[in-house]
């Protein structure tokens, strides 16, 4: 079985890549009560390290009868990789929020992954449904968020959700941004309360992340 974690921020040792790192053994833990470690391949995408840029909008994808339909025919990083991952039995996403966002990195990888197969009023012409899960990490707190950036992420997860299923979706709020506070100008964040935060918090995001990992491993045992 093919899964695949993809890290759309551009640290590969703090919040977000920890949480992946935690899904991808939730994954590897559920799957090994019925397959053989050998059968089990996860394979770790960093955006960051790959040359791409987003959709051109050169319609070849959705050209009826045409060389490229239903593909991507920019010849880049993605032009091997995005077929590959069509075919996974499920994969999970991470981005930082910056600005209100995802990355832009990780904008770019979905405009491409997901507009080649996407059918505008029509059914997903992806070779696969398969299971996703989506992990945010963010400094702001949970009311923040509630109040500023609500549903900001259902136009994305509801376009997953034609394409390929609706994402398991996990939000990880008032992060710890700074390896040393002290170093760095900021008047917006108690470095105190940050670290309170990371203390009694960071744990359990972290066992909610191995948790969404084996979410989707159970799911793609079902489909
Ligand atoms: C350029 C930039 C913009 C950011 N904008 C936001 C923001 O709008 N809202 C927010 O809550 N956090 C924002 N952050 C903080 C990061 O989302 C947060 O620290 C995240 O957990 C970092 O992930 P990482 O530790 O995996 O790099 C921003 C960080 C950067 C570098």
């Amino acid at each position: 079985m093919e899964f695949y974690i993809v890290n759309g921020g551009p640290r590969k040792k703090f919040n977000t890549a920890q949480l992946l790192e935690k899904a991808s053994e939730g994954i590897l833990d559920e799957l090994k009560k019925s397959h053989g470690e050998d059968d089990i391949n996860i394979h770790h995408i960093h955006l960051y390290d790959l040359n791409f840029k987003g959709c051109k909008s050169c319609f070849h994808c959705k050209r009826i009868g045409g060389k490229y339909y239903a593909q991507c025919p920019i010849k880049d990083d993605l032009l091997d990789l995005i077929p590959k991952m069509e075919d996974a039995d499920g994969i999970v996403f991470g981005s930082p929020i910056y600005f209100g966002e995802i990355t832009g990195e990780i904008r770019s990888f979905f405009e491409r992954f997901l507009f080649s197969s996407f059918v505008y009023g029509g059914e997903s012409n992806a070779p696969k449904r398969m299971p996703i899960g989506m992990i945010y990490t963010m400094n702001v707190t949970e009311e923040v968020f509630n109040q500023v950036y609500g549903s900001k992420f259902d136009i994305l997860e509801n376009v997953f959700e034609d394409v390929y299923s609706k994402p398991h979706s996990l939000k990880v709020y008032d992060t710890y941004q700074f390896s040393d506070y002290s170093k760095y100008e900021n008047y917006a964040f108690d470095p105190e309360l940050k670290a309170k935060r990371k203390e009694e918090h960071f744990h359990i995001d972290l066992d909610d992340a191995y948790d969404l990992g084996v979410k989707i491993a159970q799911e793609s045992l079902k489909l």
